[in-house]
């Protein structure tokens, strides 16, 4: 992994909320690179911004100030429908509270995310189920979201984020709903996914006993980045 690739820039980015009549920064000026290819964890106590930073990483959201180049593309200056376009080629999502489709398969599920992102019909099965035996869920493709776990049904998400091929996977709080143990196994597959499939993963996390994981990790605090444990390592979580 080179450090000096970086797949997100992000500079000067502000985010503000107005809230009866004055503004709250929930930002407040962060710069940071984002290396292509590895697994990158922003950690910080609740509220210090973790969320409202992965969304216009993301382009789910807009910030107030600064840009943001992801893949070439500065997505903070593009119009709505290039940024639409940029989530659903470039940018896989997970979220805290796993969302599938109840009635859909686990294969459904991620068939259904590969539609939506205009990945061919023709190779789709395959990719299908290559994911789902990525995440180690090559037994469970016929079955419905509430025949699996809790740390099943967050596998077949990630298998469903990363199916079209993106760029950037970003997961909030991808294991906070897990026990420690499935927990560090979803963390196992992303350290897979990094070294397989070359994707670079942003996840945020309060967990410490994670960042092993990390090549680089980020500490937010109040909106602002603060000195952190950056480059934790070349990651191999023991699980
Ligand atoms: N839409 C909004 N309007 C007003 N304030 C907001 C909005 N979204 C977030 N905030 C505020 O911005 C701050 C950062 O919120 P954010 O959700 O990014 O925190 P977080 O680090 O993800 O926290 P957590 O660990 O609890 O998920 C919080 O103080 C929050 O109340
Ligand atoms: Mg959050």
């Amino acid at each position: 992994m080179s450090t000096n690739d970086s797949i997100i820039t992000a500079r000067g980015i502000k985010r503000g909320f107005q809230s009866g009549g004055d503004t709250f920064w929930a930002l407040g000026g962060i710069d940071l690179d984002i290396p292509r290819g590895g697994l990158t964890i922003l950690r910080g106590r609740s509220g210090s911004g973790k969320t409202t930073l992965m969304n216009i990483l993301g382009a789910l959201d807009r910030p107030t100030e600064g840009t943001v180049i992801l893949d070439g593309v500065d997505i903070t200056a593009a119009s709505e429908s290039e940024r639409d376009a940029v989530r659903r080629k470039k940018i896989g999502f997970i979220f805290q509270s796993v969302a599938l489709v109840s009635m859909m398969s686990a294969y459904e599920n991620v068939e259904f995310g590969m539609r939506i992102s205009g990945f061919p019909a023709a190779g789709r099965r395959e990719r299908a189920e290559e994911c789902l035996h990525l995440v180690g869920l090559s037994s469970r493709i016929k079955h419905m979201p509430q025949e699996l776990s809790g740390g099943e049904q967050q596998r077949v998400a990630i298998a469903r984020a990363i199916a079209h091929r993106p760029a950037v996977l970003f997961a909030d709080e991808p294991t906070a709903e897990l026990d420690t143990l499935t927990g560090l196994s979803v963390i196992k597959t992303f350290r897979e996914l990094v070294e397989r499939e070359g994707v670079t993963i942003v996840m945020t996390t309060h967990d410490v006993g994670l960042m092993d994981a990390a090549d680089v990790v980020y500490e937010l605090s109040d909106g602002m980045l603060v000195d952190a444990a950056a480059g934790a390592g070349e990651g191999g979580v023991q699980a």
